[in-house]
C-alpha cells in the first residue's frame, strides 16, 4: 500500500474530521449500561465474553461499571474476523477461541462488541455459543449502526445508535490504527483516499471483522 497522504498531520487527532462521542459521553453511557447489566444479571453468574479486538477498551470499562458486581461473573474473549473484498463484509466470519465447550455450557453469556453493523459477525458468534450450550446469550454493543443491517437483529444493550459513517477510536480501528484514541470520531476523507475507495467506507484492508 502507498504511504498515507496525511503529511503535515502529526498525530491521530489531526486526522479526525469530527468527534461523535467524547470521552465524557462514553464514560457516562458505560456507567448506565453497567448498572443495568448488574441488575439484569444478579444471581446469574454471567460469562462476559469480549469480541476482539475492537471491544477491548469498552470491555475493560464496562466490566468495571457492572456494579454491584454479580457473584460468579467471569470473563473470556473470542476473536472474530470477516474477510471481505472492497467495502462489504463477506459474511465469511472466522472465529478463533480456546474457550472450551464446558466453560460455556449452562452459562448466561453476555457478549461485548464494539459495533454491530451488518450483524453478520455477531450472529455468527451467537450461533456458536448456542451450539456450545449457553443458557442464554445477550449482546452489549457500544455502537449500533443499524441502518446497515443485512440480517434482522437487535442487540439487548446499546451504547449509542451510530450514524452510517466509518468510525474509529475507543478500540475501533482503520487498518489497525486509531484504536488507542479515548473518543470516537470520523476520519478526514484524505486519510483513506490513498486506498482509492473514492469516499466509500474505509474497509479495504481485507480483514474488517476485529
Ligand atoms: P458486521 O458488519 O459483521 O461488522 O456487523 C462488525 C465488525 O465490522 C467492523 N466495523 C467497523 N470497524 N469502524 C470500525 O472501525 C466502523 O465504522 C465499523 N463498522 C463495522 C468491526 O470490526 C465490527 O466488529
Ligand atoms: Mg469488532
Amino acid at each position: 500500500k502507498e504511504a498515507c497522504s496525511c503529511s503535515g498531520r502529526q498525530t491521530y487527532h489531526d486526522d479526525m474530521a469530527k468527534t461523535l462521542y467524547t470521552e465524557a459521553d462514553i464514560s457516562k453511557r458505560v456507567v448506565e449500561l453497567g448498572r443495568q447489566i448488574a441488575q439484569d444479571y444478579e444471581g446469574k453468574a454471567p460469562l462476559v465474553l469480549g469480541v476482539l479486538k475492537g471491544s477491548f477498551m469498552f470491555f475493560s470499562d464496562l466490566v468495571r461499571a457492572v456494579e454491584p458486581c454479580p457473584r460468579g461473573l467471569t470473563m473470556d474473549f473470542i476473536r472474530a474476523s470477516s474477510y471481505g473484498s472492497g467495502t462489504e463484509s463477506s459474511g465469511d466470519v472466522k472465529l478463533k477461541t480456546d474457550l472450551k465447550r464446558e466453560k460455556v455450557e449452562g452459562r448466561h453469556v453476555l457478549l461485548v462488541e464494539d459495533i454491530v453493523d451488518t450483524a453478520l459477525t455477531i450472529t455468527t458468534v451467537i450461533r456458536h455459543l448456542q451450539e456450545c450450550g449457553a443458557a442464554s446469550v445477550a449482546v452489549a454493543t457500544l455502537l449500533d449502526k443499524h441502518e446497515r443491517r443485512r440480517l434482522p437483529y437487535r442487540p439487548e444493550y446499546v451504547g449509542f445508535v451510530c450514524p452510517n459513517e466509518f468510525v474509529v477510536g475507543y478500540g475501533l480501528d482503520f487498518d489497525e490504527e486509531y484504536r488507542s484514541l479515548p473518543y470516537i470520531g470520523v476520519l478526514k476523507p484524505e486519510c483513506y483516499a490513498h486506498l482509492g475507495l473514492d469516499g466509500a467506507e474505509p474497509d479495504g484492508s481485507g480483514d474488517s471483522g476485529d
